[in-house]
């Protein structure tokens, strides 16, 4: 692993920021990809100024970005994009987005950075060679209750269909965590676990962009990382969950479980 790389992933979500912070609040064309899943013109031009970053420096690389669908010629080497990761929020003007870009190789993140624009808080992280925040190491928390944990969730834009296989763990972290919060912004919420200012964090569902270098942050930082049955999670869609290590046992249960009868009755 070369320190190029990581280089290359900051100067693209630096480059990203740049745009969103420009763009923020100003009022956005938006495009619906389904009925609650939007695009817009700045995710758009994220993507391009990522995409340029990388294909200026690795043009013999694959690239998966969110937007577009790009042919694949077998590289090792696969960067992972979300120009735009927390894009309802952005277009409504709530505060919480950033642009996240990883390399994985022969499937496995090596190097991610993360760039939250408005808070200036660049996280980043390499394969053994810990995470980041604006340079200072990160540690997550050595919290070992969940009762005692601050959670982050977030939910798939599939929730309307789903809402009562949604709302389950929702409903049985709720009763046994201190606090859940839902940010909006998957790639921001893994970072904030890797940071220590959350315990863990899930989701039922997300696609590589959302996750690839919030992941890694997270392990770099000392967490743990799995689906919630313990395994590995793939490159995804998958589902994850994403904790200090010690209260990862405590989440997975509350995960798992399923609602007793008065709660059934409430969704
Ligand atoms: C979404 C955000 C959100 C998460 C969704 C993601 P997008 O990404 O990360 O927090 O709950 O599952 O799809 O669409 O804003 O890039
Ligand atoms: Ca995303
Ligand atoms: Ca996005």
């Amino acid at each position: 692993m070369s320190w190029r790389h990581l280089a290359v992933a900051t100067e693209a979500v630096l480059r990203a920021g740049k745009i969103q912070r420009e763009r923020y609040g100003q009022g956005v064309e938006v495009e619906l990809k389904g009925e609650i899943d939007l695009v817009t013109e700045v995710d758009r031009a994220c993507e391009d100024a990522i995409l340029e970053v990388i294909r200026s420096r690795y043009p013999d690389h694959d690239i998966v970005t969110e937007e577009t669908d790009l042919a694949r010629t077998g590289s090792r080497y696969v960067w992972i994009v979300d120009p735009l990761d927390g894009t309802t929020n952005f277009a409504h003007s709530y505060p919480m987005f950033c642009a996240s870009v990883a390399l994985t190789v022969d499937g496995e993140s090596v190097a991610g950075a993360v760039f939250d624009p408005l808070r200036d808080e660049l996280f980043t992280a390499e394969k053994g060679a810990g995470a980041h925040l604006n340079g200072r190491r990160l540690q997550v928390t050595p919290e070992d209750r969940l009762i005692k944990s601050l959670i982050i969730t977030g939910f798939p834009y599939d929730l309307h269909e789903r809402l009562v296989e949604r709302l389950t763990p929702f409903i049985r972290v709720m009763s046994r965590a201190r606090a859940v919060r839902r940010a909006g912004s998957a790639a921001i919420d893994l970072s904030y676990v890797a940071a220590g200012r959350a315990d863990g964090f899930w989701e039922a569902v997300l696609k590589p962009w959302d996750m690839a270098a919030g992941r890694l942050l997270v392990e770099e930082a000392g967490g743990k990382v799995t689906r919630f049955d313990g395994t590995t999670v793939s490159m995804g869609p998958d589902e994850i969950a994403a904790t200090n290590g010690r209260i990862h046992d405590e989440l997975l249960a509350a995960l798992r479980e399923t609602l007793g009868a008065v709660e059934t009755a409430l969704v």
